[in-house]
């Protein structure tokens, strides 16, 4: 490949109060390639692409970027001024305003009008050729917010390749999608590159860099470490890089000793909107075990949860018994008095209130523990959220910084440091390490092994089979609503975890 370079970041430093998020970051983009952006959680990696996208204009950092041999200087007015220089991104948080039609947010702002009136029918037949072009199973008069996660993701995608892009930034595009939305993400990738388009690519999940980057450049702490071709490094260098340390194994090895039966589902059917999600599922939880849960994305797997939960579709048929009890859970203040507690899969709608301080999230569903007589015990509330806060690792100046200010795998830190406070018997995690980097993701282990361990009993929605198969003691697998099996880890492959979420075994 030429040295042909499209972006070139020149000593880069952004600051915010207590934070250097980026500090002297230099490093050069080829034209045309696939350059992929890696490194822990809070390295900064967003912040940098909110500088390249306008968030951040110019005037705001130190140091100079250089688009295509010319300084950038985005002007913090003109929010669409890096659009029009050819630089798309895609938010590691989804942007879509859930009450409008896909149709309305692909325009949004940009609206096709004539003498100042939108003319709808081009709006939507032309969303309907972006939606072709990249072949994404949604309909241009969709309302974005009855579309599952995954198709939120693609129709962001869609956006932001709808104004011709000569960069494209994806922040983390993958985290919500399924398999084989990940496959048409890559072949997208693939024929825009053949189009001479350069892309960013930020992912946690190793092995997409080696799927489809060409260059991957690795950040710590605000600063670069290296910049090296893709066919160059291994996963393992990789990740030593990332980390600044060798990881001779990703899942620790905890002393788990599975005890008896404490929780039961027995063939439970729920309706949500007169559908039902639900057709029939039916597990065992035991004391101090790691129940697995695997599945397709819309198997039903967070529909489950959210329902024992108190939180979602009705039941009308089966049963919950927790200690040999029936139990009936209205909601999910019931749930957490039953001793249930679920880290759900959406931080942002049910784990996280942005604008308050990570200490008034974390203690927020934990008041009746902290409250005395008409007054909350501030210095116990503080002392647990530290201890937490710490075990965990969260990065950030003080627990008492708004939780929108920290980067995106910080924030699944502190909805999962919330829900631990809650000193649960039977903890739920939706899908617990989305977003988190490998180092994160070995303290979440470590810590639910430590949990198991005390006795609590831990049902994990994975959608990555190598977490699945790395640390549950059972796997269930559900399939259209259903379980669709259930099997000890030793007897449990890939394969066969596979077979039945699709349905063939
Ligand atoms: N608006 C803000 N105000 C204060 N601090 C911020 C703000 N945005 C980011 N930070 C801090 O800057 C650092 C870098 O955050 P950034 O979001 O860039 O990390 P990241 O590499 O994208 O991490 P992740 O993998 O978790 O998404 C973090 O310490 C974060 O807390
Ligand atoms: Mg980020």
């Amino acid at each position: 490949m030429s040295d042909d370079y499209i972006l070139e970041f020149d000593n880069v430093t952004k600051t915010f109060p207590g934070v250097k998020a980026l500090s002297d970051v230099s490093f050069k983009v080829r034209r045309g390639e696939i350059h992929g952006l890696c490194g822990e959680n809070g390295a900064g990696k967003s912040t940098l692409m909110k500088i390249l996208s306008g968030v951040y204009p110019f005037g705001t950092y130190e140091g100079r970027v250089i688009y295509d041999g010319k300084e950038l200087k985005l002007e913090s007015s003109a929010i669409h001024q890096a659009a029009e220089e050819g630089i798309a991104i895609v938010y590691q948080e989804l942007t879509l305003v859930p009450a409008m039609t896909v149709g309305e947010n692909i325009f949004l702002g940009r609206e096709p009008t004539v003498r100042g009136a939108i003319t709808w029918d081009n709006l939507y037949s032309t969303t309907q050729t972006i939606l072709d072009r990249y072949r994404l199973d949604v309909h241009p008069q969709d309302v974005v917010k009855d579309l599952g996660v995954g198709k939120m993701q693609m129709t962001e995608i869609a956006k932001a390749l709808s104004e011709d892009a000569r960069v494209l930034i994806l922040d983390e595009p993958t985290s919500a999608l399924s398999e084989a939305e990940i496959d048409k993400l890559m072949e997208i990738l693939r024929t825009l590159k053949a189009n001479g388009v350069t892309c960013i690519y930020i992912t946690h999940k190793m092995n997409e860099f080696f799927r489809i980057t060409d260059t991957v450049t690795v950040m710590r702490d605000g600063k670069i470490v290296t910049t090296q071709p893709t066919k160059d490094l291994t996963p393992e260098k990789l990740v030593s890089y990332m980390v600044g340390r060798e990881m001779k194994e990703r899942f620790p090895k905890g002393n788990r000793k599975p005890g008896e039966v404490i929780f039961e589902v027995k063939d439970l059917h729920a309706d949500w909107d007169d559908r039902e999600v639900l057709k029939g599922v039916s597990l065992t939880l035991r004391k101090g075990e790691i129940l697995g849960i695997a599945g397709l994305m819309g198997s039903g797997r967070t529909e489950l949860v959210m329902t024992i939960f108190g939180e979602f579709a009705k039941i009308t048929q089966g049963t919950l018994t927790l200690n040999g009890r029936e139990i009936k859970i209205k909601n999910s203040h019931s749930a957490m008095e039953h001793g249930i507690s679920l880290v759900p899969e959406d931080r942002k709608r049910h784990g996280l209130v942005l604008m308050q301080t990570i200490l008034k999230n974390v203690s927020l569903p934990n008041l009746d523990r902290f409250s005395g007589f008409l007054r909350i015990d501030q210095n116990a509330e503080i002392v647990e959220s530290l201890r937490i806060a710490k075990e965990l690792a969260i990065k950030a100046p003080s627990l008492h910084v708004a939780a929108e200010t920290l980067s995106g795998g910080n924030q699944q830190k502190v909805v999962i440091a919330k829900w631990l406070l809650s000193g649960p018997r039977v903890l739920i995690m939706d899908d617990p390490t989305r977003g988190v980097d490998v180092g994160a993701k070995f303290e979440i282990y470590k810590l639910m092994n430590e949990l198991a361990e005390q006795g609590i009993a831990i049902i994990m929605i994975s959608s990555e089979l190598e977490e699945v198969l790395g640390m549950s003691d059972r796997v269930m697998v559900m399939c259209q609503g259903r379980t669709n099996g259930i099997m000890n880890v030793a007897d449990a492959t890939q394969e066969k975890i596979m077979q039945l979420a699709t349905g063939i075994a």
